[in-house]
């Protein structure tokens, strides 16, 4: 499937009421792709659906669902096959992180943050996965993060889940790969969304001057989701820190990552 492939196709996109996962999914409606918009507050995927509507006359359904909860994938996988809906293109884009120090963290909030980011992005990429190997055709696009890529304080719990999902979507790209489904993993850096709210940390200098807009990550994304790369990462900046990364000892890196989220 090219760009122009993507036309009539249709594209699930989890986390899609705000930031990157919103940009995702204006710029595969503009490609033509019928949208599946996820995400738990269902007055802004609404507003979005009839975004999407009005400017590219694409079809957009909404599915307001906490994917955390129990069996969530399941109840998403069923009720889209119910409607004869088939998902050629996955976004496994819905997350959040929690910020501070791990001994004072309300475990509560920390299981919900691992459950949605690592345990649904898994059973959604199992369940869609399956059919999309039966068709021999399809496009998964997992998002993780820079912090993938090295251990950070104060976001220890959430970098090491995002290198989960790195190390689980380039596994992936290289098992699913003879079966002509193509996995993605997009690893933003810094990127002006809701996140840093919802993480409850102020950003911090470094963190604003390098921040990159949603709607530029998002196309990075879809662009190297379509030619079938295994992992991206937006911007010089990004890519500079995670090919430099692995090259360093780690407990080096983890210093320098703690000075950096203060
Ligand atoms: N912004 C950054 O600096 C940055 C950097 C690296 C990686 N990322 C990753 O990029 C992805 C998108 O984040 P963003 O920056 O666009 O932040 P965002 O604006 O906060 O978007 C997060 C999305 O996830 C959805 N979500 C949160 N909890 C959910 C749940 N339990 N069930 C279903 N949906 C849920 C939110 O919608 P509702 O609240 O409506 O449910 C929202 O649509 C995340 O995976 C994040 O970890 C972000």
């Amino acid at each position: 499937m090219s760009n122009e492939g993507l036309r009539g196709k249709t594209a699930l996109i989890t986390g899609a009421s705000s930031g990157i996962g919103a940009d995702f999914a204006r710029q595969l409606a503009a490609l033509g792709c019928r949208i599946i918009l996820v995400a738990r507050r269902e007055e802004k995927l609404q507003a979005l659906q009839k975004e999407i509507h009005d400017r590219y006359g694409t079809p957009a359904e909404t599915v307001a669902m906490d994917l955390s909860a129990p069996n969530a994938p399941q109840k998403l996988f069923d009720r889209l096959k119910a409607q004869n809906l088939a998902v050629d293109v996955l976004i496994n884009n819905a997350g959040y992180a929690v910020y501070g120090e791990f001994h004072h963290m309300e475990w509560e909030r920390c299981r919900q943050m691992l459950e949605l980011d690592v345990v649904a992005l898994s059973h959604l990429t199992r369940l869609f996965a399956a059919d999309m190997v039966r068709c021999s055709s399809g496009y998964i696009l997992l998002v993780a993060s820079t912090g993938a890529f090295q251990p950070t304080p104060l976001y220890a719990a959430y970098a090491a889940a995002k290198s989960y999902v790195l190390y689980f979507g380039e596994a992936l790209h290289h098992e699913l790969r003879p079966s002509g489904v193509g996995v993605t993993v997009l690893c933003p850096g810094v990127t002006r969304t809701e996140f840093f709210d919802v993480a409850g940390q102020e950003m911090t200098a470094f963190q604003r001057m390098t921040a990159m807009d949603s709607a530029d990550v998002a196309r990075i994304g879809i662009r190297s989701m379509l030619v079938k790369r295994s992992c991206v990462v937006p911007g010089w900046i990004n890519t500079a820190i995670a090919w430099f990364t692995p090259l360093m000892p780690r407990q080096f890196m983890a210093g320098m990552a703690a000075r950096m989220m203060k």
